[in-house]
């Protein structure tokens, strides 16, 4: 099945769901696992400098002997790179194997630096080495910052997104400002696997809990990027397009709301 994709407002598409490789550091189990996404019918793989594991994601395409313009790739500049964008992004095309990536983001919103590191990520754009750009862990005022003066706006702001911290008001502030939103940790690492809502949805509809909560990140129109190494749970994970939640199911899951916060805290970061 084909995967459906999202338009990012500048002539250019993404796929709604990507394998993300957060916590995949493993070299082996790494490239093992890429190749069994590719099998599964992922199209869209993401890493960050942060992850140590652009060039395992490089090696497991190469080995899969997949085409550069079949697959939707996309890397973050890490927090210690701000000062160096250009250097540390020169590297990272050289880890990934390309000459270009699909998606650029910067990892945080770090106060003062990342004005101008936003400002060397449209330089990257402009020059044809990242497809799109955009930002993560931005939170609203953040966003608002950006949009006062850049040149370019953010394509995409990925960020902890799942049943357990559904964040509407930002979901809604991104989709109002034409930003596509992308959830990390999906799965909330894990952890709520067993909530008794997500299992009773999950049997209505012939799916699993972890399926539940990644149908429901597509629900709210946002992208979903679950991680695994597991080749069962890889392809569970991408088999969340022939199914809808309803409206009564929708409810029921925004009962379960409990601000989990499993990753990076940017709340706080003025
Ligand atoms: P593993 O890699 O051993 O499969 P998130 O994407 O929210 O960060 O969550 C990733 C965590 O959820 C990992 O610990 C991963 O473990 C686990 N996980 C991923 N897919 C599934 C699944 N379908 N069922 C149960 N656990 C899963």
């Amino acid at each position: 099945m084909s995967i459906p994709t999202t338009d990012l407002g500048n002539g250019l598409s993404i796929p709604n769901v990507g394998f993300g490789l957060w916590k995949n550091k493993d070299e082996a189990e790494c490239i093992a696992s890429v190749e069994m996404a590719l099998k599964a019918g992922y199209t869209h793989f993401d890493t960050a400098q942060a992850y140590d594991n652009e060039q395992f994601l490089a090696a497991g395409l190469k080995k899969a002997g997949v085409d550069r313009k079949d697959v939707f790739i996309t890397t973050k500049i890490k927090v210690e790179n701000f000062l160096r964008v250009e250097k540390s992004f020169a590297k990272s095309l050289e880890n990934l194997d390309t000459d270009y990536v699909d998606l650029l983001l910067l990892h945080f919103p770090v106060t003062v630096l990342r004005h101008n590191a936003w400002k060397k990520v449209e330089a990257i754009h402009k020059a044809g080495q990242a497809k799109s750009i955009g930002v993560s862990n931005y939170m609203i005022r953040h966003l608002e910052h950006l949009l006062k003066d850049c040149e370019i706006k953010p394509a995409v702001n990925q960020v902890e997104l799942h049943v357990f911290l559904q964040q509407p008001e930002l979901v809604k502030y991104c989709q109002d400002n034409g930003i596509v939103v992308e959830a990390y940790s999906p799965l909330a690492h894990g952890k709520g696997l067993d909530d008794p809502v997500l299992a009773e949805i999950g049997k209505k509809h012939g799916k699993t809990s972890t399926q539940i909560m990644l149908r429901w990140c597509i629900e709210v129109g946002t992208i979903p990027l679950p991680k695994s190494t597991h080749e069962d749970r890889i392809q569970q994970n991408i088999d969340i397009f022939d199914f809808e939640l309803d409206e009564e199911d929708m409810a029921k899951i925004k009962g379960i709301e409990r601000n989990l916060r499993t990753c990076w805290d940017p709340t706080h970061i003025i």
